[in-house]
């Protein structure tokens, strides 16, 4: 987190009103429907919801990695420095992201490969990458293992992925990432199957690398928790879309809609002992048929009649330059302040 660098330095990454589907045999999954968002050097964008909300999927657009077919990409833009990446084609798309954006995917032992040691893999990035020579990239390889604090790194290069534990795995994946000296990581749920201290811990580190890199960092993750320790902005999703985006002060000081509201109260706290831990009534919609109206109105505690039939505009405007897809969400964010 780094308040120091101003919200209107350049977006590295502007994703614009992308919209992602895939026909399946049981019909049209709007996977993504209208998200924006955009990330500049040195900032965080928290992107948060539960399973199946559109991350992962939005996420696969911006480093062209769908597979098309199944998935299509039926509106909108990605922008890397101001570059379309979508206007470039799959191939293009995919050099330039290869180039300057890299992503830490959930699951690190499938995304490793088991047959080769740690430190040939961060070796043959580097020297692919950076042109190093073997033995340098040998050196680098230790260095970023150090870097993402793997201890024992010298002797740790020469194990092969599954000599490490879940959490020192994920280390090794952003130090993969790293390797590739990205302008933007993606890291998408890096920490889910960890224990929470871990989760902790390599979500401080990440902030910090993000910090002295001046990188900008999409974190995405279903845990509205992780995202008060290390985001600068938040962007809140629901059956696609974006829900609610505001700096992570303003969502935290007061939610403008009812589903960040849920979210927001089912955080474990730990000065909460025992239960107490709110859950949020029922479960995402089915994405090939979400309902009419507002797609949360099933579940939400704040819905009216008007809800079940008109559609919120997507991003109504709220004062501080945030913006909330709901009907009331002036009045949600006025009652959150009390
Ligand atoms: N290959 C696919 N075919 C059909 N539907 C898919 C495919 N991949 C993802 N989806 C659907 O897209 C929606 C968004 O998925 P995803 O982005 O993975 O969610 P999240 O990462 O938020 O958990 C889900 O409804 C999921 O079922
Ligand atoms: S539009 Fe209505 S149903 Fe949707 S979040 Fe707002 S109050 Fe709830
Ligand atoms: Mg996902």
């Amino acid at each position: 987190m780094t308040d120091q660098v101003p919200a209107t330095t350049t977006p590295l990454l502007e994703v614009e009103d992308l919209a992602v589907e895939f026909t399946t045999p049981d019909g049209v999954v709007r996977a993504v429907d209208g998200l924006s968002y955009s990330v500049t050097p040195g900032r965080t964008m928290a992107i948060v919801g539960e399973s199946g909300s559109g991350k992962s999927v939005s996420s696969l657009a911006v480093m062209g990695l769908l597979q098309m077919p199944p998935a299509r990409i039926v509106r909108g833009s990605i922008r890397f420095k101001g570059e379309d990446l979508l206007g470039l084609g799959p191939a293009r798309h995919r050099a330039v992201c290869g180039e300057h954006v890299a992503m830490v995917f959930q699951d690190a032992l499938a995304s490793l490969n088991p047959v080769h040691t740690v430190g040939w893999q961060l070796t043959e990035a580097l020297r692919a990458r950076r042109g190093l020579s073997r033995r340098d990239a040998g050196k680098q390889a230790v260095e970023l293992l150090d870097l993402v604090q793997v201890p024992h790194a010298t002797q740790r290069v020469k194990e092969y992925p599954h000599q490490f534990s879940g959490g020192m795995r994920q280390r090794v994946m952003i130090a993969m990432a790293l390797a590739l000296d990205p302008e933007v990581l993606i890291a998408d749920e890096p920490t889910t199957a960890l224990d929470v201290t871990v989760q902790a811990q390599i979500m401080r580190l990440l902030g910090e690398i993000q910090a002295e890199r001046q990188m900008g960092l999409v974190l995405i993750t279903h845990d509205m928790g992780v995202v008060a320790n290390v985001a600068d902005d938040v962007t809140v999703m629901y059956a696609g879309r974006a829900v609610e985006q505001a700096s992570v002060f303003d969502v935290y000081a007061a939610p403008a809609h009812p589903y960040t509201r849920a979210l927001l109260r089912s955080i474990p706290r730990l000065d909460q002992k025992g239960g107490g831990l709110a859950v949020i009534p029922g479960r995402p919609p089915d994405p090939t048929s979400v309902p009419d109206g507002c797609p949360f109105h099933p579940r939400c505690e704040r819905a009216e009649d008007i809800c079940r039939v008109d559609p919120p505009p997507p991003s109504i405007p709220l004062p501080y330059d945030r913006t909330a897809a709901c009907h009331f969400a002036e009045e949600v964010m006025n009652d959150a302040r009390g």
